[in-house]
């Protein structure tokens, strides 16, 4: 066994992490997990205040979920998909199907989110090629500044964030863009007018809308106007455009109801999950699709109607079986309807001390989600200069304290595992109260660090 002091500069020589500048990156290595806490090499615990990046739903550990991996293990650990099934990736199928609202009825298995909406993107753009009445020109997306769908390149050209996606530019397809549909900016009414001034002067080449419900989740948690994802299916509905629904944040609960889409009533015509299709356990992601959608994909192999796209893990049989668990769970507990609107509360609670602080510009929660945006000037809304990185010191600050946090930007998401209990919840607002007044308190940062 390795020492914690060998494990330390192997991670720092070699282990190249995701969304991380490796030159500032401090080695901090996870040991293990107990309920709500990570563990680390050196026997330091951390309350997982974002759920192991808003996937986990039933704490680490959870004996159903690791009773299910290891009874799937006994039997296979993975087989291809390709061509053929195993059993709790089919019951899984099934079970997904009968969840998801309307006649979302065939699920297609990836094993990252990104992954997940690529499969959504190009499922879009060859059924429109193969519908019924064939329409090929139905080429192009609409999607949304700020907009976060993965780091694939097709789930990058239809993101909006600028840092993450610019860059890329050149290697990315045209997507057509609109406004964020942020609260903040205009009721539905105002961000549906111009959606429907864009479908109808462009709806002949677009082959699908892509939105992250409710909520763009990278952007900063930034909320959308009631009202708005109804309009949007109807604006499609009627220009036949499809609507592919990104719910892997939202999706299993989180925001109160199974799937964010079913708080408007929606049915998407695809609809993308992963990050807590497994409880935030295994890598899994579906796009789950409508008879219509997946009809168009049927006939013989030499007509080229089959959906060539795959993933050697897609459907894999222990992230299968530890889904069906979560899903047991979360029924068996009647947990959507119970614990998330709870933990909702407690949320509340928690960051309430916090809305009369002066660096805190706003506080936005859904169900079991919320994010703290830090502001220079509570009085303008001013931000803070981008370089100051107050965002990330107040995360450094709250894990020095014990709480793992990690900022979008000058937002600090607060999302627990929904099993967490009043104290620690409690606890990971009194943590960030005090990392806040540390980090935005002193006007010079240097001196404050
Ligand atoms: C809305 C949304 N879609 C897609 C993704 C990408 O998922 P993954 O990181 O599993 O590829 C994310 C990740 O945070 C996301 O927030």
């Amino acid at each position: 066994m390795p020492t914690p002091a060998e494990l330390t500069a192997w991670d720092r020589q070699h282990f190249w992490h995701a969304f991380t500048q490796m030159a500032e990156y401090e080695p901090m290595v996870i040991d293990r997990g107990e309920g709500c806490w990570l563990v680390d090499i050196n026997g330091r615990r951390y309350l997982d205040g974002v759920s192991s990046l808003w996937c986990n739903l039933h704490g680490h550990g959870h004996p159903r979920i690791q009773a299910a991996i290891a009874h799937q293990l006994d039997k296979i650990a993975h087989a291809t998909t390709l061509g053929m099934s195993n059993v709790p990736a089919t019951e899984l199928a099934r079970r997904l199907a009968q969840l998801a609202p309307g006649e979302l009825n065939h699920v297609f298995y990836s094993s990252d989110g990104a992954c997940a909406v690529e499969a959504a993107l190009k499922i879009a753009f060859q059924y429109w090629k193969q519908a019924k009445t064939p329409r090929p020109r139905k080429q192009k997306y609409v999607a949304f500044d700020s907009a976060y769908h993965g780091d694939t390149l097709g789930s990058t050209a239809v993101g909006g964030i600028e840092r993450f996606h610019a860059l890329y530019k050149p290697l990315l397809f045209d997507v057509v863009r609109l406004p964020p549909p942020d609260r903040r900016r205009g009721d539905a009414q105002v961000h549906l007018a111009a959606l429907e001034k864009l479908l109808v002067e462009r709806h002949e080449e677009i082959a699908a809308l892509v939105i992250e419900p409710l909520l763009q989740g990278a952007a900063g948690m930034i909320l959308q106007p009631p009202g708005y994802l109804r309009g949007v299916r109807e604006l499609t509905n009627r220009y036949d455009v499809l609507l592919i629904a990104d719910e892997i944040v939202t999706g299993f609960g989180r925001t109160g109801r199974m799937f964010a889409c079913e708080h408007e009533n929606v049915t998407p015509d695809l609809l993308c999950l992963g990050k807590s299709l497994t409880a935030g356990t295994l890598p899994m992601a579906a796009t789950i699709t409508t008879d219509e959608i997946y009809d168009a994909f049927l006939g013989d192999y030499t007509t080229g109607v089959t959906f060539h796209h795959g993933h050697t893990f897609g459907g894999n049989p222990l992230a299968a079986a530890a889904a069906l668990a979560s899903l047991d769970l979360l029924a068996e507990g009647r947990m959507v309807e119970t614990t998330v609107p709870r933990l909702a509360e407690m949320l509340a609670r928690a960051v309430a001390p916090l809305a009369e602080h002066p660096h805190v510009g706003e506080i936005r929660q859904f169900g079991a989600i919320a994010g703290v945006e830090l502001v220079a000037d509570r009085a303008t809304g001013a931000a803070y200069p981008a370089k100051e990185r107050r965002g990330y010191h107040v995360c450094k600050r709250t894990t020095a304290g014990g709480v793992w946090l990690r900022p979008l930007g000058d937002v600090i998401v607060v999302m627990p595992p929904l099993v967490a209990s009043e104290e620690e919840v409690a606890l990971i607002g009194n943590t960030l109260a005090e990392a806040i007044d540390y980090v935005c308190g002193a006007k010079d940062l240097a001196s404050s660090l």
